[in-house]
């Protein structure tokens, strides 16, 4: 099973790790993590949910080795990534005396990994963590890279560090008790990485989703691991998205954030699915403007149907206006020097940045987008 390397400015201090992809890994977590133990024991992080579900695995993996687990169990979703959760936890660490060099491990998806990720940036100054990712999205994304945050009334993610974990642990077993609903949100973000730079991988998407979503151990370990390799790469480049190279990593996530904040962040569309159509319109809108063929923008729309996920404005259930979305979109993060910037593509494979987008022109497309079926 793959380890895939993470090398981290290779002229700085050692802040290098390493993600193992191995199917039934937590079940092995004491041969796996014995390593960064400290008194024979490990403080775990999770959320109720993960909890049910992988904590009796982990406890059973760990104690193999006679190593001790000691949980924190957190609320599921996305509240928990907050300012007082964020001070429970770190109050919760610090009674249990964790020293700068102990490794607090996060068991959960996004939110867990990106909170106990937040929580060890600052902790003491900063302790290590490992990140045992749970969700697709997780695995492919957030667990690796190293960006933690949690959100406050102004927005989701304006808190946070870069902060690199010390290991990442990848059980693909885990996606055995997700919902077929956040297995293909989390699937967009594995096709986002084909549309991004490698579109072979995007044949391979097209022709596996049917097996991988049915749960095909060879078809998810691969798209795993491709996803993390092209992650992996993408971070050595960029680690503090300066060069332009991890911003290639927002593809679909601008226009998704105006679909998202217009369903109030809520149940109603998931990150991925946002995603998801957010990488249509972007196509769209680059074939629109002459930079990518229309039967391109086509195909990915197509395929993004065929794995159930939503690929437009209508799939989304949105009608708002190309104004009101524009103003969502200038809630964004991302602004720089008064403008938004845009992951275009001039094809499958071949997405680039964009810092010279005319807003005016998104609202148009988007509202001949709500005309659309
Ligand atoms: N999820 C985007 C990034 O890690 O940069």
């Amino acid at each position: 099973m793959p380890l895939i390397p993470v090398t981290i400015d290779p002229l700085g201090p050692d802040r290098s790790y390493d993600v193992l992809i191995e199917a039934g890994a937590i079940d092995r977590a004491g041969e796996h993590l014995s390593r960064f133990a400290r008194n024979d024991g490990f403080t775990v992080v999770t959320d109720t949910h993960v909890a049910k579900a992988q904590l009796p695995r982990l406890e059973a993996g760990l104690s193999a080795a006679g190593i001790a687990l000691d949980p924190i169990i957190l609320s599921p979703g996305e509240p928990t990534k907050s300012w007082g959760e964020l001070a429970k936890l770190c109050d919760a660490l610090l009674e249990r005396g964790i020293e700068r060099s102990d490794h607090v491990i996060a068991l959960g998806g996004g939110v867990i990994g990106d909170l106990v990720g937040f929580a060890a940036a600052i902790l003491k100054r900063g302790c290590n963590f490992i990140q045992i990712p749970t969700s697709l999205l997780a695995q492919v994304d957030s667990s690796v890279g190293g960006k933690t945050a949690i959100n406050t009334g102004a927005g989701k993610n304006l808190i946070g560090a870069f902060h690199q974990p010390a290991f990442v642990l990848i059980d693909p077993d885990t996606l055995d008790t997700l919902s077929q609903r956040e297995l293909r949100a989390g699937y967009a973000e594995v096709v986002k990485y084909g549309l991004i730079g490698d579109p072979k991988f995007f044949d391979w998407c097209e022709a596996n989703v049917a097996a991988l979503l049915a749960g095909d151990q060879a078809a998810r370990a691969h798209a795993i691991a491709t996803s993390v390799g092209a992650k992996a790469a993408t971070v050595a480049a960029d680690e503090r998205e300066t060069s332009g190279r991890r911003a290639l990593l927002n593809l679909g996530h601008t226009f998704g954030h105006a679909l998202e904040a217009e369903t109030g962040f809520s149940q109603r569309l998931l990150h991925g699915e946002a995603v998801a159509a957010g990488m249509a319109l972007a196509f769209r809108f680059s074939a629109a403007h002459g930079l990518c063929s229309q039967p391109e923008a086509d195909r990915i729309t197509a395929h993004l149907r065929a794995a159930g996920l939503p690929a437009g404005l209508a799939d989304a259930g949105i009608s708002a206006s190309g104004e009101t979305l524009v103003v969502h979109m200038l809630h964004d993060k991302k602004m720089s020097g008064g403008k938004l910037p845009f992951i275009l593509a001039r094809g499958i494979g071949q997405s680039y940045l964009d810092r010279d987008v005319s807003l005016a022109d998104v609202a148009a497309f988007l509202d001949a987008e709500t005309r659309r079926i």
